[in-house]
């Protein structure tokens, strides 16, 4: 396996991904991980990811050197490339200029690293301010462009590797083979990191820690949630419970598709809470947003508490926490300002007295998918869009109210619809439909109607930390308007929301 040392770089997640795709497990660690801890880790290579900073900076992040005399093979990347050239003597100065954007690199040296790319005017990424004048004792340069004398360099006797450029980017066409370069000739990994290995290795490690004990699993019909579900129960079959709480703020005939996929198909124990009254109770005359995600995210867990304290002798509670929560809470960077407290389980553990167990913490989304094939689960629940978890309150902007929801629902289910027939739905982040709090006058045979308004939103996103709304073609939009404006009574107006993220935010709440 690989360590990921991180200083801070926007791509480490990025480097982390591509080494994966080649079937190489590897972790991210801050960079400031101990010596003692490294050496436990015991890598078959270690890459130093990009950073914001300067080496120059009194407060830069720097690194154990011994890391660097371990014997295992090292690629410093940007930032990386920097410090390894600060750390061991060479000399690393401002640009005149700032590199930023693509850059044609030649290639001196065609080492192991270079092997099967160019040599002429490769295409490379570029973004840094520092760059290297003077070489470490040892290193040779491997490759420059135009601004960088040394665009690469290595020590080949020490297998210490650095380049200036960014190789786990899409704009550097050959950084999958760059970085296959260090993985399988450098470093000697073995391809072996594929989901079925993943399924088959923590099949067996749930049974060994839960042993006879039951687990419980809080069942959302989202992707996470259910492959945990599915992998939990293909691991311990019955000692697994799974509650889903029905909220009353979900999609049109998500609750039946859940008791369908997980009671009748996989046959999971799995118990329905319909608590719709409840929730909408509480909801009445709320128009707050944050209020609404408090009231929803405080009574899911009261719900779930008091269905939880009727199973007897439960030990464990299952959790679908994923890579990059666990990177967003171990990095050296503080955590950004919350803009919505998005809700989740995050109590539960706790107040419950139960044992986590989060058999996906390891894995970034695309593989969870991967393991949700793997399992067999349906393709329509492994590609589902994200749905927030105060679910449609938070899609009517204003009083949730029952007539409301009816109305959100049925213009949703048609935005989803059109969408799924036009081949649309896997082309968009997410897709939805919002009910605004305005009523406009409209004209229907020959009457004046005086009527809500539905948005429509559709944004591409990789990661929902930006978006960007989807250029969905006219005649699929003007379809969904049509149906919505026909077949949902009280709406007379549908509107298209064409703003990014940032400044807006992919919800309207
Ligand atoms: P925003 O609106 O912040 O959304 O751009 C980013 C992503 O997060 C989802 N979202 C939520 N998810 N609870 C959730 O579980 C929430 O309260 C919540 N608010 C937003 C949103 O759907 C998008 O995918």
């Amino acid at each position: 396996r690989i360590l990921i040392l991180d200083f801070g770089s926007q791509y480490t997640q990025l480097i982390a991904r591509r080494i994966r795709e080649s079937h190489v497990y590897c972790e991210i660690h801050p960079c400031t991980m101990d010596l003692a801890s490294v050496r436990a880790f015991s890598p078959k290579g270690i890459v130093l990811s990009g950073g914001p900073s300067s080496v120059h900076d009194p407060d830069a992040p720097l690194l154990d050197k011994e890391v660097l005399d371990l014997g295992i093979p090292v690629l410093g990347i940007c930032y990386g490339m920097q410090l390894m050239t600060h750390l061991l003597g060479g000399r690393v100065e401002k640009a005149e200029q700032r590199e930023y954007g693509p850059a044609l690199v030649q290639v001196d040296e065609p080492t192991a690293l270079f092997q099967d790319i160019e040599r002429e005017d490769v295409r490379v990424w570029m973004s840094h301010g520092d760059r290297i004048l003077g070489l470490p004792p040892g290193f040779r340069v491997l490759a420059r462009s135009d601004n960088s004398p040394v665009a690469a360099m290595a020590d080949a006797g020490r297998s210490l590797y650095a380049v200036q450029f960014h190789p786990e980017v899409a704009h550097t066409p050959c950084g999958r083979t760059l970085l296959d370069n260090f993985l399988f000739h450098i470093c000697g990994c073995k391809p072996t990191w594929t989901m079925k290995s993943f399924v088959e290795s923590s099949i067996e490690a749930l049974r060994d820690r839960v042993g006879r004990d039951r687990v419980l699993c809080g069942l959302s019909g989202g992707v996470d949630s259910s492959v945990v579900a599915v992998l939990l129960h293909k691991a311990i079959g019955d000692q697994l419970q799974c509650i889903f709480v029905n909220n009353g703020l979900l999609r049109k005939g998500e609750a039946e598709t859940v008791e369908r996929v997980f009671r009748d198909h996989f046959e999971i124990n799995l118990v329905v809470v319909d608590a719709t009254d409840q929730f909408l109770g509480r909801l009445q005359g709320v128009t707050d947003p944050e209020q609404k995600r408090k009231i929803i995210g405080n009574l899911f867990i009261e719900v779930f508490e008091k269905e939880a304290a009727k199973l007897e002798g439960t030990r464990y509670l299952a959790q679908g926490t994923l890579y990059p929560d666990v990177i967003e809470s171990v990095s050296f960077k503080g955590p950004s300002a919350t803009i919505k407290t998005h809700h989740n389980v995050g109590g539960l553990p706790e107040r419950m007295k139960l044992e986590l167990i989060e058999p996906l913490r390891e894995l970034f989304k695309d593989e969870v998918r991967m393991v949700g094939r793997e399992l067999g689960l349906p393709e329509r629940i492994i590609m589902r869009h994200p749905f927030p978890g105060p679910g449609l309150a938070i899609r009517i902007i204003g009083e949730v109210t029952p007539e409301r929801l009816r109305i959100l629902g049925e213009a949703d289910a048609i935005v989803l619809e059109e969408l799924e027939a036009a081949n649309w739905y896997d082309r968009v982040w997410q897709a939805f439909a919002v009910l605004l709090p305005v009523r406009s006058v409209g004209v229907m045979g020959d009457e004046r109607t005086y009527e809500q308004v539905v948005a429509l939103r559709a944004v591409e996103s990789v990661d929902a930390m930006t978006a960007d709304w989807a250029r969905m073609p006219y005649q699929l939009m003007g379809r969904i308007s049509n149906r919505i404006i026909n077949e949902v009574a009280g709406v007379n107006r549908v509107v298209y929301d064409i703003s990014s993220k940032p400044p807006s935010t992919i919800e309207w709440e």
